[in-house]
Parts: C-alpha cells; structure tokens; sequence
C-alpha cells in the first residue's frame, strides 16, 4: 500500500490484503469492523495496536456459517441453532465456551469465544473467498464512536487502514452480545436491536441481561463517546433551559424543530434513530459549538440499546 494515498480498496484488493496479513476495514450491516485473519498472530497484534486496545479485551471472530461453530466450540447448547436459524447472518454474537483451534491472541486469553455470521454481502463474499475467519472489533480508536460509513473510518484511521466503501451500515449499532455457554439460560452481555424478547421467543430459554462485574470486558462504562461534552437531557429540561442550550451547544433530538448549525433532528422510529446516531455524533462533534445535547429518547424496551449507547456517549445525564 505504501505510496498510495487513496485507501479505499476493492473487494478483490482487501481479499488479497487480508491473505497477505494486513488488516482491512470492511463493512458489516452493525458497524465498521477492522478484519484480519485469526490465523495470524501479526495481523491480530497489529487490529489491537491500530485500535489502541488493551490486549485484554477479546475480539468477535465472524464466520460464514453456522456450520462452523463446533470448528470453535466445545460445547454448543442445542438452542444456539434455533438463534442461528433465526438470526443469523445477523447482528446476533454468541458467546460460547472455545475449544483449542482458536488462538488464545483473538479471544485475549479469555475460556471462551464470540461468533457471529455478518449479515453484510460484501463481508460474506470475503469470507467465502478468503476461506479464513476473520476477527473484527468495531473500527474506532478504543472508547471512541464506532464508524457506520466508510467515510468514517477513512477518518479516523486516515491512511493507516485500508476501507472497502460500503456505504452506511443497515443497523448502525452494533450487535446483541449473548453468553450462550449454559443449557438453561442465556444472558445478554451488550444489548443490541435483536432483543431479550426476541431471543426467548425463538430459544425457549430464559435471557436476561447480565449486571455487574462479569458483562463483556469491552463494556466499559464510558465508551462510544464524541471528544465534546456530551449530556443526555430530557425533554422538558431541553425546552426549559432551550435558549441556553441553543447559545453554546449542538443538539440532538427527535422532537425539535430543525434550526441549522445547531440542531440535528433524528428519526421518530428506534430502528431508524439507530442507524443515524453515530453519524450524527460524529457530525455534531465537527460542528460550531461547546457541548452536544443530546434529547434522551423514550425509555422503553425497543430503545433499550439506543439508550445503553447514548448513557455510554454522554459524559453526564441532566
Ligand atoms: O456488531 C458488532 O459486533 C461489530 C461488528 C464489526 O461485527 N463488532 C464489534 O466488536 O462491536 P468490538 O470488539 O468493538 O466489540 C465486541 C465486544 C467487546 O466488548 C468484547 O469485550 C466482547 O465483544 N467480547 C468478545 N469476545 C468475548 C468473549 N469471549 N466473552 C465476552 N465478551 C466478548
Ligand atoms: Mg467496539
């Protein structure tokens, strides 16, 4: 790549980079992922240290298909297949206890590996003709927002990672982290717009979500977050206090009427709120002002995961 300066590849260049050992941004329907080969230590290395994350938070290993989950796992409860069924290629991580063909690098020396078959068609592609599982985190600097636009992750990483443009990211979020390593019950580790509700309607099994110390080791609390001062406010605190608000900050809301170069509106509807939000995080961070208001959303279920990532972006809830 050296001497070039446009970064954007092709599907056939990314395939030949990845056989090469480098790593490439590539497009998922979640987010940006930065993939490289799990079969080479160096290229795994170099995802950590262009991430900037501590060697001790594992990464999500994506596969082409269901089929190769006994390649990784141990022990597979039978209701995983029911979630494959349902679910994948899709935004669905299955955490499952791994076995010894998975370099202890990928899954950070942890017992255990994260699966997921992307539901992106350029990902699949790349998988199917590089016949390599690739290991992708999200393709942001660690704690910062994660890229849903190839434009995004051109820069954030500039020259340093080559992209295969593929546009916005469906989702916009990335997916539901499960613990999928019991029989009889399912914890969810990172919410995710495959829902609790979902994943027990189709499993049969009991899923709540996982508090405390023993979530993802990625879910730190401030995480996903713009470099302004970012508050998450509710409505009537943001109409009380507009005028002030309006002085020295940009805000993002659903309700609000749109005032140019100070508000950014977002969609009414949670799936397709989800899919802005980091680009307008992002936009908001670009933008002439001191702080980010953000309008906190409603506070039901079908938010759930927009607001566990709006609490992580915000520095202070108001
Ligand atoms: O949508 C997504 O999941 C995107 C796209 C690119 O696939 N990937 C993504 O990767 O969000 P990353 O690395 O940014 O977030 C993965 C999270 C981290 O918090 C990590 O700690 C957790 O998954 N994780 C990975 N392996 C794990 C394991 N074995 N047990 C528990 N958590 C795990
Ligand atoms: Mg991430």
């Amino acid at each position: 790549m050296a001497g070039n300066a446009v970064m954007i590849v092709s599907i056939e260049e990314a395939i030949s980079l990845l056989r090469a050992g480098h790593v490439v941004a590539l497009p998922t329907e979640t987010v940006y992922g930065l993939a490289a080969s799990i079969h080479d230590p160096r290229a795994i290395n170099n995802i950590f240290e262009v991430k900037n994350r501590p060697a001790s938070n594992p990464l999500i290993v994506h596969i082409g298909s269901p089929n190769m989950l006994p390649l990784f796992a141990r022990f597979i409860p039978k209701y995983v297949y029911k979630l494959t069924d349902a679910f994948w290629p899709g935004g669905l991580t299955i955490v499952l206890k791994k076995n010894s063909t998975i370099s202890g690098d990928v899954c950070a020396g942890q017992d255990t590996v994260a699966l997921r078959m992307p539901g992106n068609e350029i990902f699949l592609k790349i998988l199917a003709e590089t016949n390599t599982p690739l290991a992708a985190p999200s393709a942001n600097p660690s704690q910062r927002i994660s890229s849903t636009h190839h434009q995004h992750v051109e820069s954030l990483f500039s020259s340093r990672v080559p992209v295969v443009a593929g546009g916005s990211c469906r989702v916009g979020i990335e997916s539901t982290i499960i613990d999928a390593t019991n029989n009889d019950l399912i914890e969810i580790l990172r919410p995710g717009a495959i829902s609790a509700q979902d994943i027990e309607a189709v499993s049969n099994i009991k899923c709540k979500t996982r508090e405390g110390n023993f979530i993802s080791p990625g879910s730190s609390k401030k995480h996903y977050s713009p470099l302004k001062k970012t508050f998450l406010v509710s409505n009537q605190l943001i109409n009380k206090k507009i005028n002030i608000f309006l002085n020295h900050a940009i805000i993002i809301s659903r309700t609000l009427k749109f005032l140019p170069g100070k508000v950014i509106n977002m969609p009414l509807k949670p799936e397709h709120y989800a899919k802005k939000i980091y680009d307008s995080l992002i936009q908001a961070d670009s933008m002439d002002g001191d702080s980010i208001i953000i309008e906190q959303p409603p506070q039901t279920s079908r938010w759930h995961y927009i607001n566990d990532r709006l609490k992580r972006a915000a520095h202070k809830i108001l």
